[in-house]
């Protein structure tokens, strides 16, 4: 059977594969003294609040369960759009947000509406892994520029200006960072976005951490800054719900049109029960909730960072949001004999029982030096997790 060259483009998502190696190692020591410990998926392990799993059954059972517009349910858009308004301070109209099936099919959405053949997008390296092929199966082609520790591994306003080409159709960013967890200053975001704007492309920000930010300096979204910023968001890890598939763009007002009958067409519809579940979110019941778990996820942080420096990782720029460490293992690789990242995730898993993902999914670069920790696990396995590194790293 031929392939598609598109479908060919598509490298294997790592992360997956390595996950899939962890759980097979998992289930052989399942019953041992030392149960595998999961340091390397990133998503929250909480799940979603009391009030949104009733709003989910209530929905079920009062049969809400047909297709909604494309656009979303106008009241979870509202929702959104006051949630704009009391976290961030900033003003996005409900008529501007689309609902979709996660930050992924907004992603999607995004790319299949701007891109043409031959585009290119640039965007960082490290950055998301999937990002480079939702522009490939676009027609699009991904550009990655390597980053610095000095530039918080994000894109800065020069480089984007150095980059540029004929082709440059914009950039792709993500504030905070999967796999850094660091975020781009809004300064220097404002001066990406007048670079991008003078040279008549577009700039799309992914935020979907950006409610699990620690620092306020940073914790501000772009859409404060222009209403023509493109960004993507989704209920995956702020709000818990990873699994059931809920997300949403804002975009210029001239594209709602546009990004409505691209999603009409591909996706009718995100899912009816986790839209009515989601408008649960907003209760002051969840949205406390939910900020005591950030205050969790910072808790993990302030240990985990420290703790993995006094282990021989150097951990370059401290995470400012999201739960995610990015840690250079290549002085422990070298004492160890070891050839790099890629090698040391395997070695790890294997002789402490620690799954922790490779750097190598997320660019080319340097990421072969280092793997991304994930701290979105109880204090207590982090605990154990860094006990059993010092054991085996001495
Ligand atoms: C930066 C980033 N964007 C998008 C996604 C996809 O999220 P969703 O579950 O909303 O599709 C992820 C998932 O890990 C991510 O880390």
């Amino acid at each position: 059977m031929r392939i598609s060259q598109r479908a060919q483009a598509i490298e294997p998502f790592y992360v997956m594969e390595v996950a899939k190696a962890a759980s097979a190692l998992a289930a052989e020591v399942a019953d041992s003294e030392r149960p595998m410990i999961f340091l390397n998926i990133g998503e929250p392990d909480f799940t979603a609040p009391p009030l949104v799993q009733q709003a989910a059954a209530r929905a079920i059972t009062e049969g809400a369960t047909q297709y909604t517009q494309a656009l979303g349910l106008m009241p979870l858009r509202e929702r959104i759009s006051a949630w704009y308004a009391s976290r961030f301070g900033v003003d996005v109209p409900a008529g501007r947000i689309v609902i979709t099936a996660g930050a992924s099919a907004a992603l999607q959405l995004a790319c299949l509406a701007l891109i043409d053949a031959g585009d290119e997008i640039l965007m960082p390296d490290p950055s998301y892994p999937c990002n480079r092929h939702f522009v490939s199966a676009a027609d699009g082609k991904a550009v990655l520029i390597p980053t610095t520790a000095e530039e918080r591994f994000q894109l800065s306003a020069a480089k984007v200006e150095a980059a540029w080409s004929a082709k440059t159709r914009g950039v792709l960013l993500a504030s905070p960072s999967n796999p850094t967890g660091t975020s781009i200053h809004p300064e220097e975001l404002r001066r990406i976005h007048e670079v991008v704007t003078r040279k008549g492309g577009i700039t799309v920000i992914d935020e979907i951490y950006l409610g699990l930010s620690h620092d306020p300096a940073f914790g501000q979204s772009a859409l404060a800054i222009d209403d023509q910023i493109i960004s993507i968001n989704s209920f995956s890890k702020y709000f818990n719900m990873t699994g059931w598939r809920l997300g949403w763009l804002v975009v210029p007002e001239a594209l709602v049109p546009v990004v409505e009958r691209i999603a009409q067409n591909l996706f009718i519809c995100a899912s009816t029960v986790a839209q009515h579940a989601a408008l649960a979110c907003f209760e002051p019941e969840s949205l406390a909730e939910y900020e005591r778990r950030r205050a969790e996820f910072k808790a993990r942080r302030d240990y985990f960072i420290p703790a993995l420096r006094s282990l021989g990782f150097s951990v370059p720029v401290e995470p400012d949001g999201a739960f995610y460490a990015w840690a250079d293992c290549s002085e422990i690789c070298s004492r160890l004999g070891i050839t790099g990242s890629w090698d040391f995730a395997f070695e790890v898993m294997r002789r402490a029982h620690v799954a922790v993902t490779p750097g190598r999914d997320f660019g080319t670069a340097d990421t072969g030096h280092f793997v991304r920790f994930s701290t979105a696990n109880s204090m207590a396995q982090l605990q154990t997790a860094v006990a059993r590194l010092r054991e085996m790293l001495g």
